[in-house]
């Protein structure tokens, strides 16, 4: 400043501007030098690694910095997937042993995250190692109240599985906490399908009523059934985390642990999502009429086996379930959805369970008679009828010319052209009188569909099938698949 004083104004401008000058010029040959040695900097720890045997390190660079431009560019939304997913299965010391292979069934080892929750300890075997979920105790429930004279208090164990289940930590990344029970059969593929539908960061309980309408009153139709299985999305699980124990000490008359649930969602006032494809299976005797005719809707869970026929006749439970599996993997999004169509040439009405069965009927029955369940199963209340049911159903032919003939899956295989399935026929029919073309000379139904990856993401509508001239001796051959334009289930 003082020297700046003593000049004359015009040479101060003079001695500034070529200050200025040369200040600038300096500064642009140090960038440019710094520039420089940072390049060779680079280069030489480049090289440095290149010694340390990492060829891809340039590439790496390339990538690391492509990667700070695309971050600023907003992030596409992330599909849910198994790794979004925390499941809670609820299970008991005294049935692990069966219940168990039911769990390693649906289990997959190294994608999936859960635990088991028992009352007490029990015997792990050799085999089943890797192939089941982390094990744990539930924490003691001693000091809550529990007064319903006919239920079991373990309820109140089972349903703070996902309050416990949430304070353990380890939550990254989760999405959904999703209950069943240890006999409870997941379709994963499905569950994924049907949770992508809902907004996570939301409060959501979504679940599925019981096939059972007294059962449904006596607990509710808000209620969404833990052995068919409910996913409560994160931030709803933290909300009941909060409260619950709370919540539970209000409600020591009810019964179980998914009506507790229940309760405490009426508190925080999050009403259930229904979605049709998880399955309590409240009933009795044989499945095959609710298989046969599912919702149109991707099927997410089976429950209580153990409690219905197995699946398949002539094989155990769990071999059905197995068998049932190998469609599922090459087409889960198309596991047991029906299609209708008729054999006109010889007036057969033919429906089709996909990977589970087919059935042939004499004559021609409708498609809205044809898409409600057959009640081969029994109503969960003995002594209830068919009124009881929360869903339309139809009676079991009792005339022996309209009984189905039913073909139940055998094999599945994946071609070039898409899915191949063979369906057989293990039980006979009775002698029928009427003089129309009998379908006792078809012994095995060949399926050909291709999988639809976007079946779902589509507005919900029946696939169509079709009778496809064949020579083979003894087998019909129908071809399933998306309805073409005009293409109407009708004679
Ligand atoms: C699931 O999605 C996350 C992103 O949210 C991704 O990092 C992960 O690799 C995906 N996992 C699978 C098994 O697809
Ligand atoms: C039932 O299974 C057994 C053994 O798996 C077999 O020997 C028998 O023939 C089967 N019965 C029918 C009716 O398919
Ligand atoms: C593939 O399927 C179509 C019908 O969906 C059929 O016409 C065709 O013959 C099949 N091709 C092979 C190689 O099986």
């Amino acid at each position: 400043m003082s020297t700046m004083m003593k000049n004359s104004p015009k040479d101060t401008e003079h001695f500034y501007l070529q200050w200025t000058f040369s200040k600038l010029m300096a500064f642009f040959f140090l960038l440019i030098s710094l520039s420089y040695l940072f390049y060779s900097l680079r280069f030489v720890s480049h090289s440095y690694d290149c010694d340390q045997q990492n060829p891809v390190s340039s590439i790496n660079h390339i990538s690391s910095i492509d990667a700070t431009a695309i971050e600023e560019i907003p992030k596409p939304h992330e599909e849910t997937n198994i790794s979004h997913i925390v499941f809670g299965i609820a299970a008991s010391a005294k049935l692990w042993k069966q219940r168990k292979e039911y769990i390693k069934l649906w289990w997959r080892p190294n994608q999936m995250r859960g635990i088991v929750w028992l009352d007490r300890k029990v015997e792990t075997e050799w085999k089943d190692r890797n192939l089941l979920p982390p094990l744990k105790i539930s924490e003691d429930t001693a000091r809550f109240s529990y007064k319903n004279p006919k239920g079991h208090k373990s309820a109140i164990r089972i349903s703070r599985i996902v309050s416990e289940t949430l304070r353990l930590g380890n939550t990254e990344g989760v999405r959904w906490f999703v209950m069943g029970d240890d006999d409870t059969v997941f379709v994963t593929e499905n569950l994924l399908k049907v949770l992508q539908k809902y907004d996570h960061n939301q409060f959501y309980y979504i679940g599925s009523s019981s096939e059972s309408h007294l059962q449904n009153i006596y607990f509710s139709y808000n209620m969404a059934y833990g052995g068919g299985g409910f996913a409560i999305s994160y931030p709803l699980a933290v909300a009941l985390e909060k409260m619950q124990d709370r919540c539970i000490q209000r409600y020591p008359g009810l019964y179980g642990s998914d009506d507790r649930i229940q309760a405490c969602m009426a508190e925080l006032g999050v009403p259930l999502t229904k979605e049709r494809g998880f399955h309590q299976f409240d009933v009795y005797g044989n499945l095959f009429g609710l298989l046969a005719a599912h919702p149109i809707a991707p099927l997410v869970s089976l429950h209580h086996l153990d409690v219905v026929e197995p699946i398949f006749p002539n094989t155990s439970r769990v071999q059905a379930l197995k068998r049932l599996q190998v469609a599922m993997k090459l087409d889960p999004y198309g596991l047991v959805q029906q299609s209708i169509c008729y054999d006109k040439t010889r007036t057969w009405t033919v429906s089709v369970s996909w990977g589970y069965a087919v059935q042939i009927f004499r004559g021609t029955f409708s498609p809205r008679e044809m898409e409600m369940p057959a009640r081969t199963f029994l109503n969960w209340y003995k002594r209830a009828d068919y009124t009881a049911y929360p869903f339309n159903t139809r009676p079991v032919a009792r005339n022996v010319c309209q009984k189905p003939f039913v073909y139940h899956l055998w094999d599945a295989v994946s071609t070039s052209n898409g899915t191949k399935t063979e369906y057989v026929r293990t039980q006979s029919n009775p002698e029928c009188k009427w003089k129309m073309v009998d379908p006792s000379q078809i012994r095995r139904v060949e399926v050909y569909k291709k999988p639809d990856p976007l079946f779902w993401d589509k507005a919900p509508r029946r696939n169509c099938c079709r009778v496809v001239a064949t020579k083979k001796k003894g087998t019909m051959v129908i071809d399933v698949g998306v309805c073409r334009e005009d293409e109407v289930v009708e004679l």
